[in-house]
């Protein structure tokens, strides 16, 4: 049985962090949260723990200090929290795209897309609007304008699960079951 096992109504956590990618507004930090309640893991989202780091929201970061400043931190902030015991991690979106904290993540822990469609993302980011990249121009054309360009590499994560509309509890039963299947085909 695997090390992620919820067979027989109990879950093991897998051996090492398991990090959440995918675009804005893909529920990642809700199905992050979740997720580690299940796998009884500590949950870390990547975003509040940058913004502890420079004392400031990451609004301000883009604003006042630009974007390559927020990626920068970003790759430090990832790179201390993959250390240390095993945990749920959410990143933002353009995490996984940055070639650093891509190998790193890549290297260090078992990644899931969370992947979901444009109208999806569209409903869900319109409920924050705090999100700097979202405010260059229409949010809807700046999705799909992203998702062309960073689905590709967004694929490249271990496991891909849909998120769409479907409830969050399930969304984290595929999680499991894609990362206890994963486990099982290795051995
Ligand atoms: C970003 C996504 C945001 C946040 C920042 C940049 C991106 O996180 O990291 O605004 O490049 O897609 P969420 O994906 O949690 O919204």
């Amino acid at each position: 049985m695997g090390r992620s096992s919820n067979r027989g109504g109990k879950t093991t956590p897998p051996n090492q962090p398991v990090v959440l990618v995918g675009m804005m507004g893909a529920g990642k930090s809700t199905v992050g949260r979740r997720l580690a309640r299940r796998l009884a893991l500590p949950f870390t989202d990547a975003d509040l723990e940058i913004e502890k780091a420079a004392g400031c929201s990451i609004s301000d970061i883009f604003e006042f200090h630009g974007e390559a400043s927020f990626r920068e931190g970003e790759r430090r902030v990832i790179r201390r929290i993959l250390e240390g015991p095993p945990k749920v991690i959410s990143t933002g979106g353009g995490a996984f795209i940055d070639p650093e904290t891509h190998k790193r993540i890549r290297d260090k822990a078992l990644s899931v897309w969370l992947r979901a469609d444009l109208d999806t993302l569209v409903k869900r980011v319109k409920r924050n609007n705090a999100r700097p990249l979202l405010k260059e121009g229409d949010p809807r054309t700046i999705l799909e304008g992203l998702m062309t360009e960073r689905d590709p590499t967004y694929a490249k994560a271990d496991v891909v699960v849909d998120s769409g509309d479907t409830a969050i509890e399930k969304v984290v039963d595929a999680i499991v079951a894609a990362i206890e299947s994963r486990h099982d085909g290795q051995q």
